[in-house]
């Protein structure tokens, strides 16, 4: 065990460390009750990689055909309502017992490593969408959001105390270069399985993306919709901008203590981590992600 980012002790499970209540408990739903189908879609990322976003994008192009641009559920519920993670289906939102009751073209999300997932998921044929981010982002992201939820009583924890332990892999679902690794490797030897991407990529290029990630998810765009700017429109209501100012994304408390909405969207900007790491700093992370993950970011 090992003193972690949130005043909890961390716990080593299969080579990842986790916090017990919502990351251990997600990954035991994920190998223990999870029933995969084979048309689920399964998000899986490292926390503060753009998993708010990619949940918002995914469910826009799945459910397309459901809602209209005036009652779309992304403008009034919280991407993390209208996609649930196995973190959390275990504390409400659905309920354990729902999940299997849930219709076809289910959608869910995890941070589980791709070492851990079960044999029954990685069998059912469910596509898996992996998104990570340059871990020196990740770090500054990950900082402040835990600031957030750091108990009071606690000392503020320094960026220095953050980046070692995240450079020692000490984190939640860390070691972070593992966790991307076992999805890269993987999905490039079933890229028709996984669908690998990162923040920075879908940042430079969101219109191709978008359209390659309908594809990937067997629902691409008719010329009809593309006529109709249904790309542009899924692009723009899954925006920074866009969903950072609906009111439900704001100061609304999440089922966790401290957190709420707004703690999901702070900048939303690449290179971030300019304003605060030193050259020290990064040159070691970026010395371990060039030997785990050579050409990646
Ligand atoms: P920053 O803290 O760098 O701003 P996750 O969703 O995995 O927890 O990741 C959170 C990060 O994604 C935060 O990064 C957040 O601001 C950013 N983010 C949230 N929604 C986004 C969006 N629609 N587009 C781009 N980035 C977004």
């Amino acid at each position: 065990q090992e003193k972690g980012w949130i005043a909890e002790n961390l716990r080593l499970y299969e080579g990842f460390w986790y916090q017990p209540m919502h990351g251990l408990a997600g990954a035991m739903f994920a190998q223990e009750h999870f029933q995969a189908r084979p048309d689920d879609v399964l998000l899986i990322s490292t926390p503060k990689s753009g998993t708010t976003w990619l949940k918002a994008i995914i469910f826009a192009i799945m459910k397309r055909t459901c809602y209209t641009s005036c009652t779309h559920p992304l403008l009034t519920t919280n991407p993390h309502d209208c996609v649930p993670s196995f973190e959390s289906v275990l504390f409400g939102k659905p309920p354990v017992a729902d999940v299997d009751n849930l219709p076809s073209l289910r959608i869910f999300a995890t941070h589980t490593p791709y070492s851990s997932l079960s044999k029954p998921i990685l069998d059912s044929g469910c596509k898996i969408v992996y998104v990570c981010r340059d871990p020196k982002d990740v770090l500054i992201s990950m900082w402040y959001f835990l600031a957030k939820m750091r108990s009071k009583e606690l000392p503020p924890l320094s960026l220095e105390e953050a980046f070692d332990l995240f450079s020692r892999g000490i984190v939640g679902f860390g070691p972070f270069w593992d966790h991307v690794q076992g999805y890269w490797k993987a999905s490039l030897e079933c890229p028709e399985r996984i669908f690998f991407i990162t923040y920075e990529e879908m940042k430079r290029g969101t219109f191709l993306k978008v359209k390659r990630l309908a594809e990937f998810l067997g629902q691409p765009f008719s010329m009809e919709e593309e006529r109709e700017r249904v790309v542009e429109e899924i692009i723009e209501l899954c925006s920074f901008g866009k969903l950072r100012n609906l009111e439900v994304n704001k100061n609304v408390p999440r089922n966790i203590p401290h957190l709420k909405n707004d703690a999901f969207f702070r900048k939303g900007e690449v290179g971030d981590w300019r304003n605060y790491l030193t050259p020290q700093m990064v040159e070691r992370l970026d010395q371990i992600t060039n030997e785990k993950l050579p050409g990646l970011f």
